[in-house]
């Protein structure tokens, strides 16, 4: 069935450039943004130890899943669940869910190209930043400047749905994959100096700590202990890309003959990497100058800036850094828009282009609502023991995060280690029979579920 299906899509010229591509999708504003400051607001090293877990156990036997289904669907989100569910025999509404993951897409897009256009903004403002002298201080007003502006913040949001909505209207692999190729190592390589950087500041030890070594008494207060697993769970597969049909949509343009647990172990580890490294940068800064753990989105927007003000060369590290993470978010809000326009467009509903510039509009209307959750509309509430300010943005996240991508992971998992022959599945993985195939096949088919299931029922039930 695959193999009708893509002469007409097209496939990656490489394991690498699928591997690349997923790396892309997957490290982005989740890792250098969200990470620290989840982790931040969420207690540091318990956080830390059960994402961890979560990736490992739960997230990279799914994010196999996901790109198997992909594979071999080998079509649209739709038009792959229905062919799946078809070849296993099975009723059920699966393809019900390639709209779901589809507008899970568009959701978590409103607001991600909001912090996108922070980036672009920062860009720009680290010049003016360094001309006032830089401290604490001044670099938390220039963030309230920007998010407080409903029209700033709305302009920058509209800047990085157009390069979001252009790329992804010419195609994806025409020009992404060469600069994924050029600036995925760079933001690396920058990142790995930032390390070194940080390693230099008093708060370091400290920072590390925070990170690295837990503190169970945090499980002793039952509220906050529960809003605990489930954000880690909600960061492990919102950093993965994974339970929204970005991967599958990847997926489905590999190449029959590439083995996809390498390829899926790979770009599992380097997310892993950037966001322990993005901890490692913005912690110790955290704790050398004194700024709040627990400020929420602001974090990076202020601390970084402040280290930016004081190192040598700071101006031109400080453009780099932004710009790379612009990159980084830049070839992951693709991702997010690719399922819905291949969708519109497979379906025949609008053609490849107008397919992008429909689901961009839209994308850019919604997040509007995300722009003034920072200032005209902001508003609290308390979530799982956690108080959170920014009103329709704090619930635009943690309903996709924390709600459906959990959610669709499982069902993806229940899919693909129940609902699917175990021949298919192991056809696809292309492991042979033996003990590997055997572990993955058991974690995907137990324990991923169970557990995805147990930290929902503890979290809302319990
Ligand atoms: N993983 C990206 C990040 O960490 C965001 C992202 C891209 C994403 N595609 C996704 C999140 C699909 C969930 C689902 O920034």
């Amino acid at each position: 069935m695959a193999a009708e299906a893509q002469p007409a899509r097209g496939q990656w010229s490489s394991r690498l450039t699928f591997v690349l591509a997923a790396t892309g999708s997957a490290v982005g504003l989740g890792n250098i943004w969200k990470f620290p400051y989840m982790a931040g607001e969420q207690g540091g090293a318990l956080f830390v130890l059960i994402y961890l877990i979560c990736v490992l156990c739960i997230g990279i036997p799914l994010l196999m899943a996901e790109v198997l289904m992909g594979r071999r669907g080998g079509h649209n989100l739709v038009a792959s669940m229905r062919a799946l569910g078809k070849e296993a025999g099975a009723r059920g509404p699966w393809p019900v869910m390639g709209w779901t993951m589809a507008s899970c897409g568009v959701l978590i897009l409103s607001f991600y190209s909001v912090i996108g256009g922070w980036t672009i903004a920062y860009i720009l403002e680290m010049f003016r930043l360094h001309s006032d002298g830089l401290g604490a201080v001044s670099a938390a007003s220039a963030f309230s400047e920007l998010t407080g502006h409903p029209g700033r913040s709305l302009l920058w949001h509209t800047v990085f749905m157009l390069l979001t909505t252009v790329v992804v209207a010419r195609g994806v692999r025409r020009g992404l994959e060469k600069a994924v190729q050029i600036l995925m190592p760079l933001l690396l390589a920058l990142l790995v100096f930032m390390v070194v950087y940080a390693a230099s500041l008093e708060g370091f030890a400290q920072g590390v700590k925070h990170m690295f070594v837990a503190d169970f008494d945090k499980f002793a207060d039952p509220e906050a202990g529960r809003g605990i697993a489930l954000a880690a769970i909600g960061q492990a597969f919102f950093s993965l890309s994974l339970g929204m049909g970005a991967i599958m949509i990847y997926g489905s343009y590999l190449p029959g003959a590439v083995s996809i647990p390498g390829a899926v172990l790979a770009v599992g580890l380097l997310d892993t990497l950037v966001a322990l490294l993005a901890g490692l940068v913005i912690f110790p800064i955290v704790f050398s100058y004194g700024l709040a753990l627990d400020s929420g989105p602001s974090l990076v927007f202020i601390s970084m800036p402040v280290a930016f003000g004081i190192m040598p060369y700071g101006l031109l590290v400080g453009v780099l850094f932004f710009t790379l993470l612009l990159v980084a978010a830049w070839s992951s809000s693709i991702s997010l828009l690719e399922p819905a326009v291949n969708l519109l467009h497979e379906k025949k509903i609008l053609s490849r282009s107008l397919s992008a510039w429909a689901a961009g509009l839209l994308t850019w209307l919604l997040g509007i609502a995300t722009v003034l959750s920072f200032n005209k509309w902001a508003f609290g509430f308390t979530f799982l023991g956690k108080s959170k300010e920014n009103g329709i943005f704090d619930m635009l996240d943690i309903l996709t995060s924390q709600i459906m991508l959990p959610v669709h992971g499982l069902l993806l998992g229940l899919f693909v280690f129940w609902v699917m022959k175990r021949s298919h599945c192991m056809e696809e993985l292309n492991l042979g029979s033996g003990a590997l195939f055997q572990t993955i096949y058991g974690v995907g088919r137990y324990l991923a579920p169970f557990a995805i299931i147990l930290i929902i029922i503890n979290s809302f039930l319990a």
